[in-house]
């Protein structure tokens, strides 16, 4: 790994002369700075694309859509001006100029990951104090690179320290695996998480794409079986599938696909798609039921004669959506060796060889399975060597003895990272800072060659080439309203970028990590998944709807709403304003130019409702507050496609002073000064029991009203704190 080695080497120079040390950052980059001298950003007048190279790509990582050199120069430049507040030119030319970046590409040099392969994922960063050159493996060495030049300016004022270094990634997979069989997550939100996660250098989203409720759904007759939740998110109009998707609305069509693949690519992230099959597939015996096994519909039925044919035709179907080397078939927890069930084993060999040869017939994509109960020497000496494996837990398989020792690459998504949205009797809802940070049982962080963090005999070498990298698993085992979508993103946010200077390589310290998490995070461009909102002061804003002397404005006439904290985010308004105030109907709505604010908040109005038609009062891209739902008049957060109600409905005819307060990882309305009530959710647990949980949810500020609610609104403030 040329980032060991590296800090290797410059850690001995340290030694010798005290001028050199890693750039902090997440992660760290290996660099021997210059004392006393600086570049600074603001003089940036050029990014200098390397005219020869402009139009590479890299053929070595895991998309099939690589942006070419001139295409992440393009979103580097647009990231310069929000980041670091300068508006360079883009040229082309064949060598640096003055006060400029120069991005170019190198192949000879000494770029290894931690097996002492060449990786095109590596670059070397050269600093003086007229210009930066950035050069790449591969044109994605060199998007990282601009990544570690955006932090350091972040970090340092706008200025980078005069130096140079060779940086490159231990491990070629690194990043997350989100169940989205099981919650819905819009194509904006993964879009999101990819650019965050690449300020953080993280290259891999693996997105699970169809699954059902619960795990033993054996515990449910069949007409139960078929009809509880199981979703399959991608939506063809192919006849071939009709009928597997009857979902359209939280589904992803081909374009809605495209799409996030060509988002995260542009940002050097690979979305790793999965099916699940032959087990979590119920959704596909509901659609043909004869193909699960009896009793147990979430089964598939391997020696029924169309079970193959029909996961072909579904990957016929599908495979040409999927722009990436790898596909992921699922493959888990379909045989329990406690069932001593040899005759399921070899039928699940069977499917996974079928699927393999399959797949490298009909597209050149590699294929992955997760790692589940080995059917030992069935397993070793049957399955094709070249499918890769993804560990999670130890009971279920030895990925060393197992796998690496027969031949097998293997992706470490040990449960010991694992999130389970909101209630699990076995995992948190957070990562384990301990682990990341101290995790390897022979001394040191966490790393991906770590898939045991107790017991270092089960863990191989650091430079095994069989270690592919690591990925962090969030399951919604409990469905889809446990939680908002951005709750995913809460669980991960502030560990989820020290996790990944680990999955790097990177040498980041517990001590130095929490004051570059806060300065780093604000920063990262192209996402604002903490939903926040530029504000001079504590108020975001205030509108008053009975200024006096106001005269009365007449419905239907396009009013201007000031907005009195300064910001200037001045509202407009179709409704009337009389005296009383703004007249909410059913024809009349009040716009902000604003959309969410996450949490902290108090959103205070003053209100009197004159009907009980239900209706949304506030409104926004990610939630909603309703009063009412027309079989209930509670008053209730909306998002997604889930209702949170509270034990509580608005008055008629009366006025109220009402907050709606997000505070940390909790949601709560008050009326008139009384106690908080929160909204919370009810977790369903597998049918029987049932758990009540917190609800993260962001304030809907786009809209007032608009949806059928009706009453009068006298004032309404957002302020950032709760
Ligand atoms: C960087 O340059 C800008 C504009 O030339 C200047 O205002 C700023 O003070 C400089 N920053 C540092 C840290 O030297
Ligand atoms: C870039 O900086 C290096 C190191 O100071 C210097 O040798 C080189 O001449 C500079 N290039 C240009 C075009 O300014
Ligand atoms: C699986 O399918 C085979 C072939 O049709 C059938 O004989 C067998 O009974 C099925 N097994 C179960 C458990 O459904
Ligand atoms: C994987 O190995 C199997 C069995 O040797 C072979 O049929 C298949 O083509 C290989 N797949 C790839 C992507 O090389
Ligand atoms: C599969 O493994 C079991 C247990 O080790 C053994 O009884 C069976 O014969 C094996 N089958 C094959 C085809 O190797
Ligand atoms: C909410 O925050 C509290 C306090 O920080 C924490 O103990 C709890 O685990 C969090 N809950 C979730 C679901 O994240
Ligand atoms: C966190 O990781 C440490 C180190 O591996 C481990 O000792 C501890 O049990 C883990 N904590 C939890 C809550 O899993
Ligand atoms: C550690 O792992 C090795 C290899 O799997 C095993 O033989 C040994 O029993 C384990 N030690 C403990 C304490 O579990
Ligand atoms: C309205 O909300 C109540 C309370 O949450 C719920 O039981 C009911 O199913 C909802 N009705 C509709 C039509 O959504
Ligand atoms: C999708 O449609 C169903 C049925 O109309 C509805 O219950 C659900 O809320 C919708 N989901 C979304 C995400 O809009
Ligand atoms: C939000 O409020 C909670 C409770 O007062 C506090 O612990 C937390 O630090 C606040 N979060 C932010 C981002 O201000
Ligand atoms: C959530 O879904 C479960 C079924 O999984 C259901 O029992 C429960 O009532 C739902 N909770 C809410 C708040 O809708």
């Amino acid at each position: 790994m040329a980032a060991t080695c590296s800090f290797v080497l410059s850690s001995l120079l340290c030694l010798l002369s005290t001028a050199c040390a890693d750039l902090l950052g997440i992660p760290t980059v290996p660099f021997t700075q210059t004392h006393g001298c600086f570049f600074n950003l603001s003089n940036v007048e050029h990014v200098i694309v390397d005219s020869q190279s402009s139009s590479a790509r890299d053929e070595d990582g895991w998309t099939l859509i690589p942006p070419t050199l001139a295409g992440f120069a393009d979103t580097f430049s647009d990231d310069l001006s929000t980041v670091a507040h300068c508006e360079p030119t883009i040229k082309h030319g064949p060598n640096c100029g003055e006060d400029a970046i120069f991005l170019t590409i190198d192949k000879s040099s000494d770029f290894q990951d931690a097996a002492g392969r060449f990786t095109s994922e590596g670059y070397r960063l050269d600093i003086s104090e007229s210009n930066i050159t950035i050069t790449g493996a591969s044109p994605l060495g060199v998007w990282w690179g601009t990544r570690t030049v955006l932090q350091q300016a972040v970090l340092n004022h706008g200025k980078v320290s005069c130096g140079s270094g060779v940086d490159a990634p231990g491990w070629s997979t690194r990043g997350v695996m989100l169940d989205g069989g099981r919650h819905y997550y819009p194509p904006s939100f993964i879009k999101e998480m990819c650019s965050w996660m690449s300020f953080w250098k993280q290259n891999a989203f693996h997105l699970h794409l169809s699954d059902n409720l619960y795990n033993n759904v054996d515990i449910y007759d069949r007409e139960q079986q078929l009809d509880l939740y199981a979703r399959f998110r991608p939506y063809s109009e192919d006849p071939a599938v009709a009928g597997l998707n009857t979902h359209a609305n939280e589904s992803y069509t081909q374009a809605d696909f495209d799409n996030m693949q060509r988002s995260c690519a542009a940002r050097g992230v690979t979305i790793i798609p999965e099916i699940e099959a032959p087990g979590h597939a119920l959704v596909i015996s509901q659609w043909k039921p004869e193909l699960g096994l009896d009793g147990q519909l979430d089964l598939l039925n391997i020696t029924y004669p169309d079970t193959i044919s029909t996961m072909e035709t579904i990957w016929r179907t599908f495979l040409p959506w999927f722009r990436t080397k790898v596909i992921h078939i699922g493959a888990d927890e379909y045989v329990d060796p406690d069932l001593s069930d040899y005759e399921l084993a070899e039928s699940y060999n069977h499917f996974v060889n079928a699927m393999s040869s399959f797949i490298s017939s009909e597209a050149d994509k590699s294929m992955r399975i997760w790692g589940t109960y080995p059917p030992q020497s069935n397993y070793t000496s049957q399955i094709h060597k070249n499918v890769s494996i993804q560990h999670w837990e130890f009971f279920e398989d030895n990925p060393l003895y197992d796998y690496i020792t027969n031949g097998y690459d293997v992706l470490n998504s040990d449960d010991s990272c694992y999130i389970v949205q909101k209630y699990s009797t076995s995992y948190p809802n957070h990562l384990n800072r301990t682990l990341i940070f101290h995790g390897d049982p022979a001394g040191g962080p966490f790393a991906p060659y770590v898939f045991d963090s107790n017991n270092a005999t089960n863990n191989p070498d650091a430079s095994n080439p069989h270690v592919l990298g690591h990925i962090a698993a969030q399951w919604n085992d409990y469905g889809p309203n446990t939680s908002t979508y951005l709750e995913a993103y809460y669980s991960w946010r502030d560990l989820l970028p020290a996790l990944a200077d680990k999955q790097w390589g990177g040498n980041l310290l517990d001590s130095d990590y929490d004051d570059l998490f806060n300065t780093l995070q604000p920063a990262a461009p192209g996402q604002n998944l903490d939903r926040t909102i530029p504000s001079q002061s504590p108020t975001i804003f205030a509108y008053d709807f009975t200024p006096s002397p106001q005269p009365a404005i007449a419905a239907n006439q396009p009013t201007v709403i000031k907005d009195l904290s300064g910001n200037g985010y001045y509202a407009h308004t179709n409704c009337s304003i009389l005296p009383s105030g703004l007249r909410l109907t059913d024809n009349c709505s009040l716009l902000t130019p604003l959309h969410s604010k996450g949490a902290n908040y108090t959103l205070t109005f003053t209100l009197r409702q004159t009907s009980r038609t239900p209706g949304p009062l506030f409104s926004g891209p990610d939630s909603a507050l309703w009063s009412g739902n027309g079989t209930s008049t509670s008053l209730m957060l909306v998002s997604g496609s889930n209702a949170f109600p509270l034990n509580y409905s608005l008055p008629l005819d009366q006025w109220v002073d009402a907050s709606l307060v997000g505070r940390g990882n909790r949601t709560f309305f008050q009326v008139d000064g009384g106690r908080e009530m929160e909204f919370k959710t009810h977790i369903g647990v597998n049918g029987e029991e049932m758990v009540w949980a917190e609800m993260g949810i962001v304030a809907p500020v786009r809209e007032i009203g608009g949806g059928g609610w009706e009453g009068w609104v006298r004032g309404v403030e957002l302020v950032g704190h709760a």
